[in-house]
């Protein structure tokens, strides 16, 4: 930390200068989470906050799918992400044409995508979920386009964890994040044994069996949210590394276990790229304004779902 310091000073006077946010995911490192972030969140928080924020520029650090749908919720604002290599399995398994082609073969079933996608696969989807509203989504899909069926594109862990928890049929895609389809019950009957009393926590981007072993399985804030308020002596999160780096500053009262995954994407961002993203303003985000009016309908939908 003593190290970062010169530069977080620095990037907290840029911001001021500029009227600038920075969007900070949970999986940043604590450096730049509890450093220089100003929204932090999951995906969803990111995305309302985008929406509200009275920020010239946002600095997106996260990943390129977060990067685009703050651009296509704050269409006027300046949005930049520090490196625009920061990609994403999940966005990179399906295309807009593959939405086209899925829709043509399934005329009137609804079309839920998650929102690690690009804008032009959510241009052609009907609704955008996160993890944290995923099987509301659904539900309300099913019900506004009156089908017992969706289709649940791109992951097919998230779809099938949704399904455990509604009657909605759901079709999924083949799309998996690369950090999470790596842990197994195997690791959770093993985490079980080495710590008894252990608490173990999940992403539903998990493989089902993993979601079933562990005690909890929530998006990014709500595992966050889970340790603070239940404050277990010894948690495990089986998730991307930095999770656990950045809940423990806020709960002091429980010993983190790891295994953890990293994930590549997200570990792109650093201090050094943030501080010359906003002096430079680079990398600019831009979305066709065609693609982003019919995407911003999809995150709206979702946006405007009652709470
Ligand atoms: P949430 O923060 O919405 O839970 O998403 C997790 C994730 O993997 C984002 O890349
Ligand atoms: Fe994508 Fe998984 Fe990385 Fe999130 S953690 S950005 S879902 S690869």
């Amino acid at each position: 930390w003593p190290a970062h310091a010169p530069l977080i000073h620095a990037i907290n006077d840029l911001k001021r200068q500029k009227n600038a946010v920075i969007l900070a995911h949970n999986y940043m490192t604590p450096e730049i989470f509890h450093g220089v972030g100003d929204l932090m969140g999951d995906s969803l928080a990111l995305a309302q906050m985008a929406a509200k924020t009275d920020a010239d520029i946002i600095v997106q650090a996260g990943v390129h799918f977060m990067a685009e749908t703050a651009k296509i919720l704050a269409p006027e604002k300046t949005v930049v992400i520090p490196d625009m290599r920061a990609g994403c399995s999940l966005a990179a398994s399906i295309t807009g044409r593959d939405v086209a082609l899925i829709k043509a073969k399934y005329p009137g079933i609804p079309v839920v995508t998650y929102v690690n996608t690009s804008a032009d696969v959510k241009a052609e989807a009907d609704v955008c979920c996160t993890s944290s509203n995923a099987v509301q989504v659904v539900e309300w899909a099913a019900k506004e386009w009156g089908s017992d069926t969706v289709i649940m594109i791109p992951d097919e862990y998230l779809a099938r964890n949704v399904a455990a928890n509604t009657s909605v049929r759901i079709l999924s895609w083949k799309g998996a994040c690369e950090v999470h389809e790596r842990f197994t019950a195997e690791d959770v009957a093993a985490l079980r044994e080495a710590h008894p009393g252990v608490i173990i926590l999940t992403h539903p981007e998990s493989p089902s069996a993993v979601v079933k072993a562990a005690d909890f399985a929530g998006s990014t804030a709500a595992m966050a949210d889970y340790v603070k308020r239940e404050k277990p002596a010894t948690a495990v999160l089986l998730t991307e590394c930095s999770m656990s780096d950045n809940v423990a500053v806020e709960a002091p009262a429980t010993k983190f276990v790891r295994p953890c995954n990293l994930c590549p994407h997200m570990k792109r961002i650093n201090l050094r790229n943030i501080y010359e993203a906003l002096k430079y303003e680079r990398y600019a985000v831009e979305v066709d304004p065609n693609i982003a009016e019919r995407a911003r309908q999809s995150v709206q939908r979702m946006l405007d779902l009652p709470k």
